[in-house]
């Protein structure tokens, strides 16, 4: 009996050590505003403490690093892995003008640059708005209109009650490329019924893997002025407001029987 060996095809990729030096982008998923990492991979010859290391890069194309100095350690922090034989750049509070631009890391005479592109990269751009914002109310609808400048990726919002999901029936979402970003436009209304208690109502969108809350607002059922049926509802208890209604529209029946036979007997 024969037994067929199986080839064994060797990954030679994965065995073939960098020669040359070059820098890809490490942090997995980029989100505006916190720190991005970039590793370059040292040559193997040589490694790692012979030569001077070094990262150029930035919105002026400066030097950065040299060495693990930094040229403004609240931005920019360099760390070598002798063991991976790799330099990795960290730059905090990465913001738009560092993207789309070049950055060189280089080991002695070698060097490699590359420009930083996120659009095979997973990123956020979560929105710089102050939020929460307050729900207006008209005395029919509570509404609100909030742009979002700036939002990466499109958001998914929606409208709650304490009790039910609403988003349906209020909200609108209208979002449109801006540069590598949306610009959202999220339009909330909904008609609100005096008699009844919605608690809080809100408006939360997620962005990514982030979940922010666009605006809330807690209603009163107690809420005087504008409510139809205001005064009643004022000296009642709320729990009551039901049979209240009943009460009132028999009160109209008669009214309306009363006023019939008055017209009647004219
Ligand atoms: C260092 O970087 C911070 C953050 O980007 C910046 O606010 C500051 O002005 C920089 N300092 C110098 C000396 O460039
Ligand atoms: C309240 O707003 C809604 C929707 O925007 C509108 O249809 C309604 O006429 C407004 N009511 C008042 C009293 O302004
Ligand atoms: C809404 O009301 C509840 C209970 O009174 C309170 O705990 C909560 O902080 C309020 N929220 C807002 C957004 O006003
Ligand atoms: C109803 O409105 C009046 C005046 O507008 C106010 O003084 C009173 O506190 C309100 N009552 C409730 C229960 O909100």
């Amino acid at each position: 009996m024969y037994l067929t060996i199986p080839v064994l095809v060797l990954l030679v990729d994965l065995s073939f050590e960098k020669e040359y030096l070059s820098w890809k982008l490490l942090t997995t998923k980029v989100v505006f505003g916190q720190a991005v990492q970039l590793r370059c991979h040292l040559p193997k010859q040589n490694c790692c403490h012979n030569y001077t290391r070094s990262w150029r890069g930035g919105p002026d194309y400066t030097l950065l690093t040299l060495n693990e100095k930094s040229s403004n350690y609240t931005k920019y922090i360099e760390y070598l892995d002798t063991e991976s034989r790799t330099s990795v750049l960290t730059i905090k509070s990465f913001s738009e003008s560092e993207v789309d631009i070049i950055y060189q890391c280089s080991y002695g005479f070698s060097s490699y640059e590359a420009i930083l592109q996120l659009t095979r990269h997973r990123y956020e751009f979560h929105p710089t708005e102050s939020v929460p914002v307050s729900l207006s109310f008209n005395g029919t609808h509570m509404y609100a209109k909030i742009s979002l400048e700036k939002v990466f990726p499109k958001p998914q919002c929606y409208g709650n009650t304490n009790e039910k999901d609403i988003t349906k029936e209020s909200l609108k979402v209208i979002s449109k490329r801006n540069g590598i970003f949306y610009k959202s436009m999220i339009d909330f209304n909904y008609m609100i019924d005096p008699q009844h208690c919605f608690g809080l109502v809100t408006i939360t969108c997620t962005v990514g893997t982030s979940r922010i809350t666009i605006a809330e607002q807690n209603t009163s059922c107690r809420k005087n002025g504008s409510t139809f049926h205001g005064k009643h509802l004022a000296q009642r208890d709320s729990v009551a407001s039901n049979s209240h209604d009943e009460e009132s529209n028999i009160v109209g029946k008669v009214l309306i029987v009363l006023c019939f036979h008055f017209f009647n007997g004219l």
